[in-house]
């Protein structure tokens, strides 16, 4: 009798923890009813920007560039640590010094090779990064990209360059060069920006969307 009773509550505790399995609400995922479009102000400004190599002879001013920038400071950065210096050069005189310093440092290169990699952008932003900053590489990522971004949505054209870079840090004058460019120190030149109006359009390069894949496994 006993373990007649002992089995009926076993069997009850059974049928009440399973109901209450049954309970536990099921996760439905809603399917988004974004309505994807080329009219989006963020979109439109991704999809048509492009990398100029050809400028017209007009100034950015300063208020334009102070705007652009100040989107490139609000890009997301690791741990808000902000691991960039950003330097602006928006005149030609300084831009010529900065060459100059950059062809004694690299005697094998031509004046024409070392003017030539920043694309005449008459404004060039150089982006130093915080070597005691393991990701600071990416930061500097992020704040040029948001500069292109912000340029492009103001109607000014832009190019990332690495080339400047490598001429730079490679050649024998790279310190001279980071003192003009008032870095602090363990800060190393990780990146240019070049701004300017564009006078060209290029056209959209293609792109592997085969890279991109949804998993299923
Ligand atoms: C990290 C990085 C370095 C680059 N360096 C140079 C460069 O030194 N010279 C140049 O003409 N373009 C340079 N570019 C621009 C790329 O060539 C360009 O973004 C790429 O071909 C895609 O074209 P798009 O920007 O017009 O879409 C660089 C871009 C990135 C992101």
């Amino acid at each position: 009798m006993k373990n007649f009773r002992n089995l009926i509550v076993c069997l009850c505790l059974f049928v009440l923890a399973s109901c209450s399995v049954n309970e536990q609400p099921e996760m439905v995922m809603e399917k988004d009813t974004m309505v994807l479009s080329q009219e989006n102000a963020v979109i439109e400004a991704i999809m048509s920007r492009r990398s100029i190599r050809q400028y017209k002879s007009v100034v950015v001013g300063r208020d334009t560039l102070q705007q652009i920038l100040t989107c490139g400071i609000n890009a997301a950065n690791g741990q808000n640590k902000q691991s960039w210096e950003i330097r602006v050069v928006d005149d030609s005189t300084r831009m010529k010094k900065i060459v100059d310093l950059m062809a004694k440092g690299n005697p094998s290169k031509t004046i024409q090779d070392l003017e030539g990699c920043f694309r005449g952008a008459p404004v060039m932003v150089f982006i130093a990064r915080d070597l005691g900053y393991d990701f600071s590489a990416y930061d500097c990522g992020l704040f040029a990209g948001n500069v292109m971004l912000a340029a492009q949505s103001l109607g000014v054209g832009s190019i990332c360059l690495g080339s400047p870079v490598r001429f730079i840090n490679e050649g024998s004058t790279r310190d001279e060069i980071l003192n003009l460019l008032q870095l602090s120190e363990g800060y190393e030149l990780c990146l240019c920006v070049g701004l300017g109006y564009a006078d060209e359009s290029p056209e959209a390069k293609p792109r592997m969307s085969e890279k991109i894949k949804f998993l299923e496994f």
